[in-house]
């Protein structure tokens, strides 16, 4: 068992995330924390609440966090998922109110009253919560497991031709995150553009025939016009939940160690992430940062089937 917590801005793939995540057994959802990101603050946390409600989950807390990146305005992602956030779904109004303190606050009193060693951070948006948490409390580095974050790509971008919209939204918060010394899993886009929800995927969600298959299959249509207007994609690619699928099955998604860095200096290149991919693989006590390269495609798509069957 796995127990995380899920740091995100849903947006379509991140509400993805959060259907594996409660719908998986191996993993212990602790809470969910939003950030501005895909949309605003408040969009985004009534969205988390929302896709809670959907699945069955509203004993999982949500705390919403930061309304923007540290030094730079936000500028949401209206275009992939729509005025709202989660565009082109059917949403209930969130029944459970949400919960009382600031996410950063909440992500280090958590990490800091469980036990060293056992808590995965999963962040799926902008990296300013977690940056912040760490500067609040540098203590939570060593006693995280994990991090393992949707962001990046060490080969191109979509935000600009080297830039991910995660990274690009706050940099100089992933540079807090990816150079502190916690083991970081960079699922970048070079991994999830290997996601694509196919016509055959979502035949296979939509034959489920819950509400909760309806609403993957309402975002995922969605998904895939935004995708096709905005990037040319035929299928649109689910990043979100590739981090949370690596942690049920470490075989979902092959990885590579090696040196990471983002860059936070140049106007040109501004929220690249750099991997130095040369040479052997370092050992992981040379080397704290990793990337994602080949995904299982039949095992990932799996995994949310199943997770959608047991939300029922
Ligand atoms: C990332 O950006 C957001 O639009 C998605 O939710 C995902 O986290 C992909 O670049
Ligand atoms: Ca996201």
């Amino acid at each position: 068992m796995t127990s995380i917590i899920l740091d995100c801005d849903p947006g379509h793939d991140d509400a993805m995330a959060i259907l594996l995540a409660v719908g998986n057994p191996n993993i212990d959802l602790l809470g969910v924390t939003t950030v501005g990101g895909n949309q605003s603050l408040e969009k985004v946390t009534y969205n988390a609440r929302a896709t809670l409600e959907i699945a069955h989950a509203t004993n999982i807390p949500v705390h919403a966090g930061c309304d923007r990146p540290m030094v730079r305005p936000l500028k949401v992602a209206a275009a992939v998922h729509g005025e709202t956030g989660l565009d082109g779904a059917n949403i209930p109004v969130p029944t459970k109110p949400l919960d009382k303190g600031h996410a950063v606050n909440w992500i280090i009193d958590t990490i800091m009253s469980h036990e060293p060693g056992t808590i995965t951070l999963v962040p799926t948006g902008p990296l300013t919560n977690i940056a912040m948490a760490v500067r609040l409390e540098p203590r939570i580095v060593s006693r995280v497991k994990e991090v393992v974050l949707m962001g990046g790509g060490y080969h191109s971008g979509n935000c600009s031709a080297v830039a991910e919209f995660n990274i690009k939204t706050d940099p100089e918060a992933a540079h807090v995150v990816i150079n502190e010394n916690w083991r970081v899993t960079m699922v970048g886009l070079d991994l999830t553009h290997q996601a694509l929800c196919t016509l055959e995927i979502q035949k296979k969600i939509n034959s489920i025939g819950t509400p909760v298959s309806k609403f993957a299959c309402d975002l995922m249509d969605y998904f895939r016009k935004a995708y096709k207007n905005n990037q040319d994609f035929v299928d649109p690619p689910v990043h979100d939940p590739c981090t949370v699928a690596y942690l049920i099955d470490k075989s979902v998604i092959s990885t590579r160690r090696c040196p990471l860095d983002v860059e936070i200096n140049s106007d040109l290149t501004l929220g690249m992430t750099v991997a130095d991919l040369r040479g052997t693989e370092p050992s992981e006590e040379e080397c704290h940062t990793q990337v994602a390269t080949k995904l299982d495609f039949d095992k990932f798509w799996n995994l949310i089937i199943d997770a959608i069957k047991r939300i029922g």
